[in-house]
């Protein structure tokens, strides 16, 4: 696959291949005159930067703001000091800021760009698995807050998303396998053919990534397009992440090395197949097939008993759930997905237990 892919979404357009920077440089053409950002933390800076600016001239002055790698740093205190990088370098409502990096840069300078003078365009350019299959597409942008993960944010689309997938050489397996999570779930929520490509194993060269981003990055997009600001079908995508999200804060609220988000959500999407098998009946086998594939990827993290009660309440905090109840994504079978499943807090207590249980065999 030597062709630019792109893909159109509501406001704007994705590009996907090792020749996307020639449709960025046409993309900075309007900007010509315009002060231009680029968002990147010390390991973007270190791996993608010069690769970037060396294809894209119109980049050759571009001002980088720098910041540290990391979800802890995904804060209004941060938020901060690059507003005030843009406001000393005196950008104004015509600059565009460019984020270069994983869902961290992408996620939180999309909310500075979105909200710097009312608003200034930005533009994607994911470097990890994870955003460049999921976090850099469909326009949430936002920052944690409290302990609580994305609770400050608005919608707001970049004006293009430029996939370069080459970049995923310089990632470590970790953090690949935390982005291939994403990949299992758009699978898991409308695709078995997908799946079935999936479960086997990370793809290992780069022309499988790339037809694994298009795929997953078409499947988010074909749900975003009908319900952009998740009324109803966006909910399918969080699958997985009313039990992972609350596993993640906990997660980096007391672990000296906190789990990546897409670890969090690996083990969320057992605990919520487990919860799809008693509630709309997805198969045992089916059940067996997800939760064994899925461990088969991850290390395992075990959840304390005692740590139980913190969970729940940060589940209820979620964001995602309009009353005090818990409102679930399941599955009814692989490749079918359902939204707005109200689960028992009991239930949701076995299926914690049903994931302990899977990673003392
Ligand atoms: N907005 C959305 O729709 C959405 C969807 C999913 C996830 N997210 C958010 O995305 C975030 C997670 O994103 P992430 O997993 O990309 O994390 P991240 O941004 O923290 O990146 C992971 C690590 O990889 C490093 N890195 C990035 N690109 C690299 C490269 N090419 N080579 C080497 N190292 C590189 C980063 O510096 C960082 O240390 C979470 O905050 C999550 O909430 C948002
Ligand atoms: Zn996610």
């Amino acid at each position: 696959m030597s062709k630019v892919q792109s893909i159109k979404t509501t406001h704007s357009e994705v590009f996907i291949g090792e020749h996307v920077f020639k449709v960025l440089t046409e993309y900075l053409t309007p900007y010509k005159d315009c002060k231009k950002f680029l968002l990147v933390d010390e390991n973007t800076l270190q791996n993608c930067t010069t690769q970037l600016i060396s294809q894209v001239k119109a980049l050759e002055n571009v001002e980088i703001i720098e910041i540290e790698s990391g979800e802890e740093n995904k804060t209004l205190d941060i938020c901060y000091q690059i507003w005030k990088t843009l406001s000393d370098y005196k950008a104004d409502r015509n600059s565009v800021l460019i984020n270069l990096g994983g869902g961290v840069i992408t996620d939180m300078g999309g909310f500075v760009a979105s909200t710097y003078k009312r608003g200034i365009d930005f533009i994607n350019i994911p470097t990890t698995l994870l955003s460049q299959i999921d976090a850099s597409v469909g326009g949430k942008v936002g920052i944690d807050f409290d302990d609580l993960k994305n609770m400050i944010g608005v919608f707001n689309e970049p004006k293009g998303v430029f996939i370069y997938p080459p970049f995923l050489k310089t990632l470590d397996k970790r953090q690949m396998l935390s982005g291939y999570a994403e990949a299992l779930k758009h699978a898991l929520i409308t695709d078995k053919k997908y799946w079935k490509n999936l479960k086997g194993g990370l793809l290992s060269n780069s022309e499988d990534w790339e037809n694994l981003i298009t795929t997953s990055v078409n499947i988010k997009n074909s749900i975003v397009l009908k319900d952009p600001k998740e009324k109803k079908e966006r909910k399918l995508l969080n699958f997985g992440h009313t039990i992972g999200h609350a596993i993640e804060s906990y997660s980096l609220k007391n672990d000296s090395l906190p789990l990546l988000h897409g670890e969090a959500i690996a083990i969320g999407m057992v605990c919520e197949t487990y919860l799809s098998h008693l509630v709309l009946e997805l198969s045992a086998a089916n059940l067996k097939e997800i939760s064994s594939s899925i461990l088969s990827f991850y290390s395992r993290y075990r959840l304390d008993d005692n740590q139980f009660h913190q969970l729940i309440e940060l589940m209820k905090h979620d964001k995602k759930n309009e009353t005090s109840s818990i409102n679930f994504t399941l599955l009814k079978e692989i490749g079918l997905a359902e939204v707005n499943h109200e689960v028992d807090v009991e239930l949701i207590i076995e299926s914690l237990n049903y994931y302990n249980s899977l990673i003392k065999k």
